[in-house]
């Protein structure tokens, strides 16, 4: 007997034996904080294309489910700038095969949108916030809005939503941690300290403010943080516990060796194209493949484009690809 398993037709699998479940679809680019690694002095674009119609995100949806996508985190810029995000939300629920529905926001109004999210089908939602010291938070994003997100994610845990919370790790920064450890031991959710990635627009931020998880992952080791047996689907955080906090701390280190090699995730932008890495060169347009009457074309195409995917990212190389600001496809 052979325990060879053939994979079925209907996936995206790539060549490097990665299959990809899990799509990250942009639904704008704008974006209302002016968050410093990312867009310091604020949303400048103008003669960008239309972000896809709630018919294009549709047949993009659609798409994807055929070909075993089972999970939809909406990104942006800041999804919830979108009139019909709503509606938005009820399409991805509606389409078959799509079990999980997750939004990255700013948080921004978040206590006034977390509860019609939830009811349109929301199932998971990630928040950032990278200071919980209402000076430094709104130093680093330009808004003071740290209390109503956080009162926003009080209610998103009332309604039994599992809530992560992203920090983008700066050198700075990191004096932050007791606070965060604080707020960690009553809050049930777990907090995500994102490496600081290189991008177009800032190389120079990059160099200045880039420091390994690694000073986080040593202190927590210290204090009897836990790591988790990591499952054979997960994301690229690696997760710590703890018996005497309720919440959680994953760390995301895009620098480290095989991150690349649990890659689940493709990525749509607001104009349409597939980005096949947040640090590849170039997206793949498909927008005017975004028809219902196209939808078996779409499909061939998605399956053919996955075998250009490259089994890893160059960012050791100093290379961090087209992505000038993750304002542009969501992180
Ligand atoms: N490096 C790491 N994370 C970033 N984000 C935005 N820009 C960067 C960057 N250069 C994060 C935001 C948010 C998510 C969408 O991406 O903080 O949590
Ligand atoms: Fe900040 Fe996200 Fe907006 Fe960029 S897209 S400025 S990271 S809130």
């Amino acid at each position: 007997m052979t325990s060879y398993q053939p994979i079925p037709l209907q996936t995206l699998h790539d060549n490097h034996g990665r299959r990809f479940t899990y799509l990250r679809l942009s639904i704008t680019d704008v974006c209302n904080f002016r968050c410093h690694y990312c867009l310091p002095n604020g949303y400048q674009g103008d003669g960008e294309p239309e972000p896809l119609s709630l018919e294009e995100i549709q047949q993009t949806v659609t798409a994807f489910a055929a070909l075993g996508t089972r999970k939809v985190r909406i990104t942006g810029g800041e999804p919830s700038l979108r009139r019909d995000l709503i509606e938005i939300l009820q399409v991805v629920t509606a389409t078959a095969g799509i079990e999980q529905l997750a939004i990255t926001t700013n948080g921004y109004k978040l206590p006034q949108h977390i509860d019609s999210w939830a009811a349109a089908g929301l199932s998971q939602l990630n928040v950032s916030i990278d200071s919980l010291d209402a000076r430094v938070f709104k130093a680093i994003t330009g808004h003071d809005r740290l209390r109503e997100i956080l009162s926003g994610i009080e209610r998103a845990l009332e309604l039994e939503l599992p809530v992560k919370v992203n920090a983008v790790l700066l050198r700075d920064q990191l004096d932050q941690l007791p606070q965060f450890l604080a707020w960690l031991r009553h809050t049930p959710v777990t907090l995500r300290f994102i490496e600081l990635m290189q991008t177009g627009s800032q190389p120079d931020y990059f160099k200045r403010h880039h420091i390994s998880g690694d000073v986080i992952r040593q202190q927590l080791l210290q204090q009897g943080w836990q790591a988790l047996p990591r499952g054979p689907h997960a994301g690229p955080a690696q997760e710590y516990q703890h018996q005497e906090y309720a919440g959680r701390i994953g760390l995301i280190m895009p620098y480290s060796p095989n991150f690349c090699s649990s890659c689940n995730r493709l990525r749509i932008s607001a104009a349409g194209k597939l980005h096949l890495c947040l640090f590849g060169e170039q997206g793949y347009d498909l927008r005017h493949l975004l028809h219902p009457q196209h939808q078996a074309e779409l499909q061939q195409r998605l399956q053919q484009l996955l075998q250009l995917k490259a089994s890893g990212h160059d960012l050791h190389q100093g290379n961090s690809g087209a992505i000038r600001h993750f304002a542009m496809i969501g992180g």
